[in-house]
């Protein structure tokens, strides 16, 4: 099947499940389970993969083990392995453990900049200035992500002016890609691409990103949005894991099984195989104890007789 003439032929995604998944998890996942996770996704064929953040472990002690999940893992060519980084002091250890990519994170929303990184929106920009230049100094690349550019749980309604303000300053300062999150997932499509037009008139759409998590059952929906502006590039979260520590009761991120069988149900190649992700997705789903939160996967399982398996 050949893609609709008005959608992008081909989508980029990268799985932050090894990361926005893991992060709010109480319990702690061993890196023996982290690094086989992301091991398994890259033979799945993901591109790009959000394997880790190297934050303030006092703030997110999940995360902790940043270095030790980087050193150990085997990598693939040509896949792209990704770690947020919040300061300097995060870079450092970023450059060390030999990232390919590093994800400033940055907010629409003031109050959620105080609440997830500690300072306005202007200082959390002043605090990537030097981060940006060393990682490019360094040839890594560098993404943003603006989260709550769909709504804030501190502050509710955003405007798209203020995803385009914060992509500016991104951009102003290096940044080469703008990932737009609706961090609490209560976006709807419309809302969507105007947050997504307010990124691209900043960067070009194969720079920007949609981050959906699927609080409100939109993800899919807000993905779909995406494809019609031209924005081709997701974050998606294996299993549907996650939820980050400063949004609470928001949801994981839309599962990566279900944005796969979308695009791939709307012509849209990807390169990834749906099977060996759904296995990435047992894999990960059993370590922590619960059922997979991807509704492809739990009607493939069902299908297949895999379920009560899965379960197991
Ligand atoms: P702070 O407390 O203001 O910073 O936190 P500080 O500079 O005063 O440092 C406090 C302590 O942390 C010090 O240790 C530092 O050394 C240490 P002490 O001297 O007390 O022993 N520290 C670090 N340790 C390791 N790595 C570092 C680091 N930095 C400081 N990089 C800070 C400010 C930004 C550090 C903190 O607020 C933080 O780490 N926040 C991270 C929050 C986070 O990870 N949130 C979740 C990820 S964002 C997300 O999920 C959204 C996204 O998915 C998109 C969306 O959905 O919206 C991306
Ligand atoms: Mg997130």
């Amino acid at each position: 099947m050949t893609a609709s003439r008005s959608l992008p032929s081909r989508a980029y995604l990268v799985d932050v499940g090894p990361r926005d998944g893991l992060q709010n998890e109480k319990g702690r996942v061993p890196a023996d389970v982290k690094v086989a996770l992301i091991e398994m996704l890259a033979d799945a064929g993901l591109p790009s993969i959000e394997a880790t953040s190297f934050v303030s472990p006092k703030w997110v002690p999940q995360m902790g083990d940043a270095a030790e999940v980087m050193a150990r893992v085997r990598r693939r060519p040509g896949v792209r392995y990704a770690a947020l980084v919040p300061n300097m002091k995060g870079f450092e250890g970023a450059l060390a453990a030999r990232v390919d990519e590093v994800v400033v994170f940055a907010a629409a929303s003031e109050a959620f900049s105080q609440r997830n990184i500690n300072c306005s929106i202007a200082e959390s920009i002043e605090r990537f200035r030097p981060v940006v230049r060393a990682a490019r100094d360094a040839g890594m690349r560098v993404r943003g992500a603006i989260s709550t550019a769909l709504g804030c749980p501190y502050q509710g309604e955003v405007k798209p002016e203020a995803v385009r303000d914060v992509a500016q300053r991104l951009h102003d300062i290096g940044v080469q890609h703008a990932g737009v999150a609706d961090t609490i997932g209560t976006g709807t499509p419309t809302a969507t691409k105007r947050a997504m037009e307010a990124a691209l008139a900043v960067y070009p759409a194969g720079e920007v990103s949609g981050h959906f998590h699927d609080t409100y059952g939109m993800a899919l929906a807000n993905v779909y949005a995406c494809l019609e502006v031209g924005v081709a590039t997701f974050d998606a979260s294996v299993a549907g894991l996650g939820g980050c520590p400063y949004a609470k009761g928001a949801t994981g991120n839309v599962a990566t099984e279900d944005v796969v069988y979308l695009l791939h149900g709307l012509g849209v190649g990807t390169g990834v195989d749906l099977a060996k992700l759904r296995a990435a997705g047992r894999f990960i789903s059993r370590a922590l104890g619960r059922a997979t939160n991807s509704r492809v996967a739990k009607a493939l399982d069902a299908r297949e007789g895999l379920a009560e398996e899965a379960a197991a």
